[in-house]
């Protein structure tokens, strides 16, 4: 059984999995709309990321079913649309990956205190994978940094240069699952 202090919480993990794949969506739209250069590899990417958010989002609404609770939407927030590097997407997920895990820290510590077990089995499972995300994130945003911008945009045009760094062949092994445009 859920506890009842830890079931609002709870619940609102939902909204926030999801405004996390509204993030991620709006993330790729940006690099649609990129004016020199195609970061496809990188645009795969953020759409398998999106999609793994709603998952996740899909994950803690089948736990509350699971457990017999009611699941209540709240209002997913605009997501944020005024990058102008791409660098600067990067750095912005990899902050959002940090608060969900330091959100999601703090629930575990709260369903220990509460002595819901339920929960707690549940939220460290959650909290693993949020720190696998988490690191594959901050993988991406480190060759991003490593490249930087203009050089990212060189790389692509440079056929050598791309063989190496391709992001959609680096990628490809784990994203397989990403549908092809
Ligand atoms: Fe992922």
């Amino acid at each position: 059984m859920i506890s009842d202090q830890m079931y609002s919480s709870i619940n609102g993990l939902v909204t926030h999995f999801e405004k996390l794949a509204n993030e991620y969506r709006q993330m790729r739209l940006f690099l649609y709309a990129h004016p020199s250069i195609c970061l496809k590899g990188f645009g795969r990417m953020l759409q398998n990321e999106s999609k793994e958010r709603w998952h996740t989002s899909e994950k803690v609404c089948m736990f509350m079913k699971r457990n017999g609770r009611p699941i209540t939407l709240d209002a997913s927030p605009k997501p944020k649309n005024d990058f102008t590097t791409i660098r600067q997407i990067f750095d912005y997920a990899v902050q959002l990956e940090e608060q969900t895990v330091n959100a999601i820290t703090n629930l575990v510590t709260q369903s220990i205190q509460a002595k819901d077990y339920t929960s707690e089995k549940f939220l460290k499972d959650l909290l693993e994978y949020c720190i696998y995300e988490h690191q594959e994130v901050k993988e991406i945003q480190h060759i991003i940094i490593m490249t930087e911008e203009d050089k990212t945009a060189m790389m692509l045009e440079n056929d050598k240069l791309y063989e190496e760094y391709d992001p959609h062949n680096y990628y490809k092994t784990h994203y397989d699952n990403c549908e092809e445009e």
